[in-house]
């Protein structure tokens, strides 16, 4: 079936069609199609697995429609041309939205992806091993053709390494990738730009379980990559966004702590330029006023919901005696533990530090309660947009 976005949205189909969705982007990928689609189907049958292969063309023009069509009469294949949007992860999206499978898996057109290794990367979701599988390049087993040069190797390298904070996988820059269709369902908030959108949905759907199939990745069969320089800035713009998406979504009491961490940081660093400039009261007090406003700004920002009609002024001020209280809760409980008890006074460092997580559990409870509660009948504004996952084209780049 041809159909410029014709089809239903998974969200409005009840139940999975197919084991398995086999979702292939493209762009001028007319001479690989022939080659790849008999492969797929073939792998699939061998495996005794249902499936459809799901094509999203941005209109190519390229005969890629003509091909589809000759295809379509022996194989289960759709295609859907997108006209207004152009980029391949807004394509992946597409495709996985009006897949039908219970598994689905994406991977380029132009061979470069192993059809045979399909079935790897099915099972492990089938059987609930993995939550999310990968056709990956650097695990043991894995490859790249030799006449990848140093530039393409290193720039692999580089990418994936700055990825590592956001997920254990080798090779999460892989486009040969597959989730069950009721994790892609939980995906909040994607907003892809550039090629990695395996990586983005890695981390939104919280798939914590990867299982990492080896494959030798081939150069294309027919035709050039699309890869460009603009592509390396956007995953740099990518990652920026994913790892600001996973300080958001971080569980609060630690966000307020990476805040106060990051104070801190800015407390000594003020500090030791203050003391070059005023007399060292003044160099004090100035550099915990400076923390404590940074402090504030990160939080009201990254750790609390703030209510939209909350005055800023009041939750400054209420911000800044919660701290000067919560110091006061420090002190007191790090000198009083010192004069109450023998063993603290001999070890008076760790006195400190059950002062400084009182202070600090007293600052939370405070903002929590007092400084950031939303007041009763408020709206309170939400870091996401609700699942826009399941919004037809919105996410395409
Ligand atoms: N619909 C659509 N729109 N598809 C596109 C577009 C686009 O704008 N750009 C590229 N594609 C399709 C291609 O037709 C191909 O099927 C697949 O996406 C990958 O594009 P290539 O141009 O072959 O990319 P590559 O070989 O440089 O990149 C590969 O390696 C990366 C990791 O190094 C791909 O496997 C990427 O998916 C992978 O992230
Ligand atoms: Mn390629």
């Amino acid at each position: 079936m041809v159909s410029t976005v014709a089809c239903s949205p998974r969200s409005e189909v009840a139940e999975s069609a197919f084991d398995v969705s086999v979702i292939v982007p493209t762009f001028r990928e007319a001479e690989n199609l022939p080659i790849l689609v008999p492969r797929v189907a073939a792998a699939l049958q061998a495996a005794g697995l249902t499936g459809e292969i799901v094509i999203v063309d941005d209109n190519s023009q390229d005969g890629t429609e003509a091909v589809c069509t000759r295809l379509a009469e022996t194989y289960p294949l759709r295609l859907i041309v997108r006209t207004k949007e152009r980029g391949l992860s807004g394509a992946v999206v597409t495709g996985l939205q009006h897949a039908r499978g219970a598994v689905l898996l994406v991977m380029d057109a132009d061979l470069s992806h192993p059809p045979e290794a399909i079935p790897q990367l099915v099972e492990p979701l089938r059987t609930n091993q993995a939550d999310f599988t990968i056709g990956s390049r650097y695990v043991a087993g894995g490859a790249t053709d030799d006449d990848w040069g140093l530039f393409r190797w290193l720039n692999s390298k580089v990418a994936t390494l700055l990825a590592r904070p956001l997920t254990s996988a080798r090779d999460p820059m892989a486009g040969f990738f597959a989730l069950r269709a009721e994790s892609f369902e939980q995906a909040q908030a994607l907003n892809p730009i550039g090629y990695k959108i395996g990586l983005e949905l890695m981390v939104k759907c919280r798939c914590r379980r990867v299982h990492e199939t080896p494959i030798h990745f081939r150069d294309r069969l027919h035709g050039t990559s699309k890869l460009s320089l603009k592509e390396q800035v956007n995953y740099l713009r990518h990652l920026g966004r994913l790892y600001a998406y996973r300080l958001t979504t971080a569980p609060r009491p630690l966000r307020f702590m990476l805040v106060g961490g990051s104070g801190m940081a800015i407390d000594v660093l003020a500090y030791s330029v203050l003391l070059l400039l005023a007399p060292l009261p003044a160099a004090r007090a100035l550099a915990i006023w400076l923390a404590m406003t940074w402090n504030f700004w990160l939080n009201r920002r990254f750790t609390f919901e703030t209510v939209k009609d909350a005055s800023t002024f009041r939750q400054y001020i209420a911000f800044c005696l919660s701290c000067l209280l919560g110091a006061g809760v420090n002190w007191t409980v790090s000198v009083g533990l010192c004069r109450a008890a023998p063993v603290f006074r001999e070890h008076a460092v760790l006195a400190a530090m059950l002062g400084v997580a009182a202070g600090f559990v007293f600052n939370y409870l405070t903002c929590c309660w007092l400084v950031f509660r939303t007041p009763r009948g408020a709206t309170s504004r939400s870091h996401e947009p609700s699942n826009p996952s399941r919004t037809d084209g919105a996410n395409a780049v």
